[in-house]
Formats: C-alpha cells, structure tokens, sequence
C-alpha cells in the first residue's frame, strides 16, 4: 500500500494513548476539531476525565476516555474491546503513551528503569499493535497507525538519556518493520513514525512521569536533585536573560494529522531535514568504522 489511506477524519474512529495530557491531549483536541470519533486512553484516570470533559466542551466533538496500562497486554485489549464494541471500528490508532526515566549511564541504569521505560515506550506500542492492528486488519477498512519515538533514539541517541533512546530506537524499529510487513500483506493500513519536535521545547508532563511510576517499578536510586520541569527551565531562562522558547502542542499535533493526510512516514515538524542530515553523518562515521555517537552530551540531572 503507498500514498495516504485516510485523507478525512470526519466520523473516523481515532484511538491516542497517552491521551490525558501533553502531546496526546493536543492529538484528541486536533482529531475533534477535525471531526473524528475521538478515544483518549491513559493510566492516569483523574487527568483523563478533566481532559475528556475539557476537549468535549472547547470541540463539541465526540470525545471519551478508556483508563488503560499500556503496559499491561490485558489491559489494552480490554481498550480494544470497548472501543470495537462502541464504536465499530479504529481507522486511526495512535501509540503515544511514553515516559521519560532519570538520566544515567548505561552501567548505573537499574532493573526498575529499563522495566518501567520499556514497559511503557515499547511493550505499551507493542500491545497496542497487537490487541488493534488484527482488528484493523479484519475489517477491511483504511487505516493508520502512528507510534510515538523520539528523534532521541530514531534519529540519534543522546548518550545522557541512553535507556529513554534505547527505547524509542525500539520504537522506530518496530515501526519500519510494521509498515513493511503491513504493505507485503497488501493491507490498506500505513503507518507514520512521529517524532515530536518544534522550535521550542515542548511543555508536556513528560518532565514529571515519575507521577505515574507503579511502586513496585520505583527507583531503587533516590532523586539526587529535584525533578527539573519547565518552570525551573524558564526561571533559569529568565535568569540568564532570556526566554526559554516554547512550541505550541496545537501545531505539533496538526503537524500529525497534516502527514497522516499525506501518507508520510516520518511526521517531525520542521525538522525532518536536519534529522535525515544527522542520520547521513551518523551514516560516514559508521562506514568509516567509528561509533555514530560522539561523547560530549552531559547527563540530564537524576
Ligand atoms: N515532550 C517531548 O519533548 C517529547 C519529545 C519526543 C517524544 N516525546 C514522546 O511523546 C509522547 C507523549 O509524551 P508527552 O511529552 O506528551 O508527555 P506527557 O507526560 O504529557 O504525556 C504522556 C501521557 O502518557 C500517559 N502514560 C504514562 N504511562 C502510561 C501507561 N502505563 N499507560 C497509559 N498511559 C500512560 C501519562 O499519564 C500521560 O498522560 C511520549 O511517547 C514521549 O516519549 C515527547
């Protein structure tokens, strides 16, 4: 299958995991301005219904909210479940659920950290391609599925943050091979890998994951520093004189539905140029026989 499969959203069942705040939030209110039959599935049930209300009076559209672990395989087919049941179909299924573990070297990384980074970044994409893409498949209809990477990870690790790019390397990974056995198959399914970007910094709770971390997955190392969030990032800003700049979240998320519409497979706004120029220096470095990644990327704090 080449070129887009879904050109209009209107009266399209969309399913966006991670869908309670930040980046997936964005997403639901973009989809229901533009006429889709919206599901915001997340763990974090409070946010999930404030969201849901919110999205349902600023778009009047049809917007619900399924709590799910995307981690937990059950749990995400029991998304399934309820969506089919409800709404009969998914033409758009958006893998964005995702969260950032403390930055540390490879060596330090704990049990706890790979657990809860790959159970959500990668298992939670994995579960949701498995409990929707036969589905999908089963009935016959276009449709699309996008995972959420990272270009930190897809494009090119930052060393500081190596189990967060780890995982989201698995997710490109992934991806590639999911739209190239979807085409072999003849399916009128294509995918997108969305790297979410901008010319600003993106102000998501992805600075505060730690909030839906299960116990049983805590840190085994304590917080050396407190948690950095946008705040403390543009009071430090505002310390050196500047503004810290900020990408709105509205546009990155039209970005999504715009390279859905023209069947891309890679959505990064404004900046699949320069990622595809890094991934050509990466490329010489490795046919030279040197590592892709140079040293010189500081740890983020702990
Ligand atoms: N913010 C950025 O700068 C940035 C950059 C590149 C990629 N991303 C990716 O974008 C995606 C969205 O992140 P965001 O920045 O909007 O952060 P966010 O924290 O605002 O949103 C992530 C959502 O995922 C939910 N979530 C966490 N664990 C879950 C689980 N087990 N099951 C279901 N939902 C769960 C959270 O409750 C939250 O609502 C993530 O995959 C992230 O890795 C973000």
């Amino acid at each position: 299958m080449s070129g887009p499969t879904i050109t209009d959203f209107t009266g399209r069942v969309v399913v966006v995991t991670g869908g309670a705040a930040g980046i997936g939030r964005a997403l639901g209110e973009a989809f229901g301005r533009a006429g889709a039959v919206v599901v915001l599935a997340d763990v974090e049930r409070p946010a999930l219904d404030a969201t849901v209300e919110q999205l349902r009076e600023q778009t009047g559209a049809d917007i619900s909210g399924v709590v799910c672990d995307v981690t937990d395989p059950a749990s995400v087919d029991a998304l399934a479940d309820e969506v089919f049941a409800r709404h009969g179909a998914t033409h758009v299924l958006v893998n964005n659920a995702g969260v950032g573990p403390p930055s540390a070297r490879v060596w330090e990384t704990t049990p706890n950290d790979w657990r809860w980074t790959f159970g959500v970044n990668v298992f939670g994409v994995a579960n949701g391609v498995r409990s929707f893409v036969p589905r999908m498949i089963a009935s016959g209809e276009p449709g699309h599925v996008v995972n959420t990477s990272s270009s930190d990870g897809a494009v090119a690790p930052m060393p500081g943050a190596s189990v967060y790019a780890a995982s989201k390397a698995a997710v490109a990974t992934l991806t590639e091979c999911l739209g190239a056995q979807l085409a072999e198959g003849g399916h009128p399914i294509t995918v997108s890998l969305f790297l979410p970007h901008g010319r600003g910094l993106l102000a998501t709770g992805l600075w505060t994951a730690d909030r839906n971390r299960p116990p049983e997955l805590a840190r085994e190392v304590p917080r050396q520093t407190p948690a950095m969030t946008i705040e403390t990032l543009a009071e430090m800003a505002r310390k050196a004189g500047r503004e810290l700049a900020l990408q709105p979240l509205d546009e990155v998320a039209e970005d999504v539905l715009r390279g859905i519409r023209a069947g891309e497979y890679c959505i990064m706004l404004g900046g699949r140029e320069e990622a595809a120029r890094t991934m050509r220096e990466r490329v010489e470095r490795f046919a030279a026989g040197r590592n892709p990644t140079e040293p010189g990327h500081a740890l983020l704090p702990a």
